[in-house]
């Protein structure tokens, strides 16, 4: 059994030395190993006569148990005591930084556009992203045939196989949250304010300006004295507190919508530069019939909310906020 006790005292003198839990981890495998010392022990046993085996086990069992509750105690130890400069515990290190999620910079931008609109007492309501033909054009004064439409190349739905007894209507992915517009004359009476964030569809290529699937805000504020001259205050406010800065510029040129007449585009200059930003213009008195509004008038706008977000984080490509590239989420 001679073995048995020097194989003890040295493990027993290495495990009371051992400095950190890695140098005990090796001495556990050391001893108790499927290739340790005491196992080898056990395993030699079989070649031996079973009484000298008997009185061998038992010795060697035993020892295994005290080297086992051995290194258990001192495992306790060097975790419980900071003794030792390697230990597990270092109040001094740097902690580490803790990663916590956030709104997309998409969202974070919607939000700011609700905020600041709701804050003008303009109400936000939303429309549906699967639209009918007449929503989405024709109540807009887009008719069929009408070059306009070719401005708003479209996902069209499939049409069912069975030809409906009655004209179905064909139904799209919205081209621009315009439609909302009709949606909510139709259900309203004047006078109201509103805007209406959404995503809406395009089908063409993409590149670092244009993608299949972005987001507009639509606004709309009907009276019966409302003028551009209204329009002009709501969106030169709104755009001073969107970049939060007093001394934009603002330029306004006339351009051509379906939907309104006079129709303009917005363009403003931000740090020397003049960027265009919205189409806008007086609501067109074919868009009031379709709803059957009378005596009354009204401006609306819409605006592209990754525009506008492109050009306050200056992102030079859009498909940066589709992309799900973390790198590019987390600075924001
Ligand atoms: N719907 C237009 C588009 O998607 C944007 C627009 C222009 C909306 C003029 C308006 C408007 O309400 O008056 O390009």
């Amino acid at each position: 059994m001679a073995i048995i006790d020097s194989l003890k005292q040295q493990a027993f003198r290495e495990i009371q030395g051992a400095e950190d839990l890695k140098k005990l981890e090796e001495l556990q495998l050391k001893y108790l190993g499927r290739k340790g010392k005491l196992t080898e022990i056990l395993r030699s046993l079989k070649n031996k006569p079973i009484t000298e085996r008997k009185k061998i086990g038992e010795v060697a069992n035993k020892f295994k148990h005290e080297l086992e509750e051995l290194l258990n105690q001192k495992n306790k130890s060097l975790i419980t005591t900071r003794s030792t400069p390697s230990s597990i515990l270092d109040l001094t290190r740097p902690g580490a930084k803790v990663l916590r999620g956030h709104a997309h910079p998409l969202t974070q931008v919607e939000e700011d556009v609700r905020r600041i609109f709701s804050s003008m007492n303009f109400t936000v309501v939303e429309g549906p992203e699967l639209e009918s033909e007449y929503y989405n054009f024709d109540a807009l004064n887009i008719r069929e045939n009408h070059p306009a439409r070719d401005m708003w190349d479209t996902f069209w739905l499939k049409e069912p196989s069975q030809k409906p007894k009655v004209k179905s209507e064909k139904f799209l992915l919205r081209t621009h949250t315009s439609p909302v517009q009709i949606r909510y004359m139709e259900t309203h009476k004047p006078p109201f304010q509103i805007v209406v964030p959404g995503r809406v569809f395009r089908y063409e290529a993409t590149d670092a300006s244009h993608e299949i699937n972005f987001y507009q805000l639509e606004g709309l504020m009907v009276g019966s004295d409302i003028s551009l001259a209204n329009f002009r205050f709501v969106i030169e406010e709104f755009f001073r507190h969107f970049f939060q800065d007093q001394k934009i510029q603002f330029r306004f040129r006339p351009s051509y919508f379906p939907f309104v007449e006079p129709g303009l585009e917005v363009d403003i200059r931000l740090k020397n530069k003049w960027l265009e930003v919205m189409g806008a213009g007086m609501v067109h008195s074919k868009v009031f019939e379709a709803v059957g509004y009378k005596n009354i008038q009204g401006f609306a706008f819409g605006v592209g909310i990754d525009r506008l977000a492109m050009i306050k984080y200056e992102v030079p490509d859009i498909r940066l906020f589709y992309s799900g590239d973390l790198r590019f989420i987390r600075q924001f």
